[in-house]
């Protein structure tokens, strides 16, 4: 016996890459819902070799239903995933809404997946930021072994990471770029992505800082450890799929740069490419449609006594949003609803 799933947003990205990786990792389906907005009623999707049609959130009725991924924007989420709890059917959500609520887990499984059973509480479970999501995932086993006492980030973020809109405008734009009387004008984004890059996602922050960036400290500390300092720099460049992040990172003991690559080559969900020559290391349009967190450019940080840097970079689309939360979906299926 499977579950009932519901995926809604299943018209979006992250949606459409949930239907897909549910059908790969064959998670055990009785039934699935695929839910969007009233403007896509009767849209088809692909759930592996099946065509769903799409059904309207608004009206859906969760009861009976047992698991159901969100992917449709925090405002959404607001007025849909507590009727979906309520409902008793357990709602892991994509958006930012849940995320910092000390009553709703964020989990990401190679990480935190013990602290699953606080879903209880509302019947909620978050799924990551994308650009956090990647980061904890390499920063893991290394703290498990020389405890981080400090991050500094800077990421490479590609357009999807802004949804459907995002996609187009870069496509549009750079189209438009070579195309008298096409050009496109930023809308989705504050200035012109095609052939630029933008050092400014989500809203600023008080403090000078962005969403984004706050995000990454915040979900760090509650996923990984509260007391790992993180430094944040959040930039959007013309990638289509595939965030790319520069880390950097301070141990209270020393970690050598052979010791962290076993380290990293034996963590679940990371891959190591990192060999010290052209091409030696991996790319993002180069990790689209994998599962794997790629890691490479591991180097000793010679300007500090125990500083370690690294290169990674994975499909936002997939251990960013929707490989997360079917991860996730797993973990709850085989230690709390315990069906299938
Ligand atoms: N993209 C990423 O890398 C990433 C990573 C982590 C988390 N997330 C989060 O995942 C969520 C979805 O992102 P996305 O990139 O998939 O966005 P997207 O491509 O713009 O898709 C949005 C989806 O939500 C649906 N939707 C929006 N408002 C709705 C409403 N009022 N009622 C019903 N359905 C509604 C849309 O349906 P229609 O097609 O009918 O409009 C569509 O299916 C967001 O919260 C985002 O922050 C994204």
């Amino acid at each position: 016996m499977g579950y009932r799933v519901v995926v809604a947003g299943a018209t979006g990205n992250v949606g459409r890459e949930m239907l897909n990786i549910l059908a790969e990792r064959e998670f055990p389906v009785d039934e699935i819902a695929a839910l969007a907005s009233r403007k896509s009623l009767g849209t088809e999707v692909s759930f592996g070799d099946k065509t769903l049609t799409t059904k309207d959130l608004d009206t859906f009725d969760f009861t009976g239903w047992d698991i159901a991924l969100f992917a449709v924007g925090s405002e959404a989420t607001k007025v849909y995933a507590p009727k979906a709890a309520a409902a008793g059917c357990v709602v892991i959500d994509n958006s930012s809404l849940y995320r910092y609520d000390p009553q709703v887990p964020l989990i990401v499984p190679e990480v935190n997946a013990g602290s699953i059973e606080g879903y209880k509480a509302k019947n909620i479970i978050a799924n990551p930021n994308c650009s956090t999501a990647q980061m904890v995932v390499a920063l893991k086993p290394l703290h498990d072994r020389a405890r981080i006492k400090r991050v500094v980030v800077s990421t490479y973020q590609s357009v999807s990471g802004a949804g459907k809109a995002g996609i187009d405008e870069l496509w549009n734009q750079t189209k438009g770029i070579y195309v008298p009387g096409q050009e496109v004008a930023p809308e989705k984004f504050t200035k012109q992505i095609a052939f630029n890059v933008i050092p400014h996602i989500d809203s600023f922050m008080e403090d000078g800082s962005t969403k984004e960036e706050w995000k990454m400290v915040a979900e760090t500390k509650k996923i990984l450890d509260p007391k790992v300092k993180v430094t944040a720099t959040c930039v959007r460049v013309p990638v289509f799929v595939g965030h790319s992040e520069s880390i950097n990172i301070e141990f209270e003991d020393f970690l050598d740069e052979e010791e962290a690559r076993d380290i990293l080559r034996e963590a679940p969900g990371v891959l190591v490419v990192d060999k010290r020559e052209a091409g030696g290391y991996i790319t993002p349009v180069e990790c689209v449609g994998d599962y794997a967190t790629y890691i490479s450019r591991i180097r000793q940080d010679s300007t500090l006594d125990n500083g370690l840097n690294l290169w990674c970079v994975s499909d936002n689309l997939r251990k960013g949003a929707a490989l997360n939360a079917v991860q996730i979906a797993e973990v709850l299926g085989n230690r709390c609803l315990k069906k299938g």
